[in-house]
C-alpha cells in the first residue's frame, strides 16, 4: 500500500545514505592527505558503497510510484584528530543508520506496507554487516595501540575484501 508516511521516511534515508557517501569520502580524503593508504582505500570503498545505497533508494522510491528526491548534503567534518576518533565516529553514524531503518520498517508495519518493509529486510542485514566489521577495526585498533599505524594501515585493506565478499545491498 502507498503510504505518504513511508515516502517521506524513504526520502529521508536517500538523503541520509547519501551524506554517509559524502562523510565516508571525506574521511577517506582525510586518511589520503595523512599518509594512510589502506584507510583511504577502505573508506573510498565505503564511500562508493553509500551511493550505490543511495541509488537504491531512489530507484526503489520511483519503482513504488512514488516521487524521490535528490537532496542538498550538509558539508562533513573534514578533519580528524586521529585514526580511532575517525572510527569511532564510523560507528556512531552506522548505528545511527541502522536506528533510522528500523524506523522506517516500524513505519511500514503501522501503515501495512509490506512489500516496502520486505524489501528492506536487505538494508536491515546489511546494518548488521557494517556494524560488525567496524566493531572488528574497532578491536584491531584497539591491539595495534596508537604507534603502530603503519600495521593497522596494511591490514585494513585485507579486512574489507573479508567482508565485502557477502555483501549484497
Ligand atoms: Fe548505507
Ligand atoms: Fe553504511
Amino acid at each position: 500500500m502507498l503510504s505518504s508516511k513511508v515516502e517521506e521516511l524513504m526520502n529521508a534515508q536517500i538523503e541520509k545514505e547519501g551524506y554517509s557517501s559524502l562523510l565516508y569520502l571525506s574521511m577517506a580524503s582525510w586518511a589520503e592527505s595523512k599518509g594512510y593508504p589502506g584507510i583511504s582505500e577502505w573508506l573510498y570503498a565505503q564511500a562508493d558503497e553509500e551511493k550505490n545505497h543511495m541509488l537504491d533508494f531512489v530507484h526503489y522510491v520511483n519503482d513504488w510510484l512514488w516521487k524521490a528526491v535528490i537532496p542538498v548534503l550538509k558539508k562533513p567534518t573534514a578533519s580528524y584528530s586521529n585514526v580511532k576518533v575517525l572510527f569511532n565516529d564510523v560507528m556512531s553514524h552506522e548505528q545511527f543508520i541502522s536506528a533510522s531503518i528500523n524506523d522506517i520498517v516500524a513505519m511500514c508495519m503501522e501503515e501495512r506496507d509490506f512489500t516496502t518493509q520486505n524489501w528492506l529486510q536487505g538494508f536491515v542485514a546489511e546494518q548488521i554487516e557494517e556494524e560488525a566489521s567496524v566493531q572488528a577495526i574497532l578491536d584491531k585498533l584497539n591491539l595495534v595501540g596508537e604507534h603502530n599505524m603503519y600495521m593497522f594501515d596494511r591490514d585494513i585493506v585485507s579486512m574489507r575484501n573479508d567482508s565485502s565478499s557477502e555483501d549484497t545491498a
